[in-house]
């Protein structure tokens, strides 16, 4: 018998589609969503709004400590402030990496998203579920896409959003700086776990890979 509800791992790069994916697993399956990238964000948007230099690890660490995040289904707040909208903004995704490869901030949140799932019965995204935030996960998911498909889903998202066009080669240079960045740091770097299952999503849609999801769940998890 397990202690737990079982957790479900998905990882991979900026843009692979895991948020979406993420959110319609959970729903599907009746399991709560964590979404750990908001959590970096939303440190990230409070260390810009406080004037500390990016490189002042201590005050850093010590303004994460002292911070308190709340994620509701559709909401990011941070020391009471709704920073849903705020921490998509193009400052706080080019500063994002430099702040989660800090050690102090990656033990805080860790130690966070532990306790938020330490009963289970969630679906949990980010780059290091898998691999060290819940290494015990019944199921893992590593969900990548190429550079270029990933750099088109992301224009396609810019124009529904009705904002002004960045050019595909842009993107391409953005999302390959973030990968390399968030692959090669020290602690906790983008890996795929060797039990998690890769899906290679260029040519499936997002019900697509939802449903995959959900076939793996159902044979692996439900059965066990
Ligand atoms: O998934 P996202 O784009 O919202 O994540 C934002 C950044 O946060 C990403 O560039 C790397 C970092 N991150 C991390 O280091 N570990 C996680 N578990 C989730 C995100």
């Amino acid at each position: 018998l397990r202690d737990r509800a079982p957790i479900v791992a998905i990882d991979g790069p900026a843009g692979a589609g895991k948020s979406t994916v993420a959110r319609q697993v959970a729903r599907a399956l009746g399991l709560l969503y964590l979404d750990t990238g908001a959590m970096y964000r939303a440190v990230t948007w409070l260390v810009l709004q406080s004037g500390l230099a990016l490189d002042d690890e201590v005050g850093i660490a010590e303004l994460v400590s002292r911070a308190s995040i709340d994620l509701t289904p559709t909401e990011v707040w941070i020391n009471e402030q709704n920073v849903t909208q705020a921490i998509r903004s193009i400052e706080v995704t080019s500063r994002v990496s430099a702040i989660s490869a800090q050690r102090a901030v990656r033990r805080e949140l860790v130690k966070q998203q532990q306790q938020w799932g330490n009963k289970g019965g969630i679906v949990a995204e980010g780059r290091d579920i898998g691999t060290h935030v819940f290494p015990n996960a019944e199921l893992k998911i590593f969900l990548t896409a190429s550079v270029q498909e990933r750099a088109r889903r992301r224009q396609q998202d810019f124009s529904v959003q009705g904002e002004q066009s960045v050019s595909l080669q842009q993107l391409e240079r953005d999302i390959s700086e973030r990968d390399r960045a968030d692959s090669n740091r020290s602690i906790s770097p983008l890996r795929k776990a060797p039990d998690a299952i890769e899906i290679q999503s260029d040519r499936l849609s997002i019900a697509e890979v939802t449903e995959r999801i959900v076939n793996l769940y159902q044979q692996k998890v439900m059965t066990s």
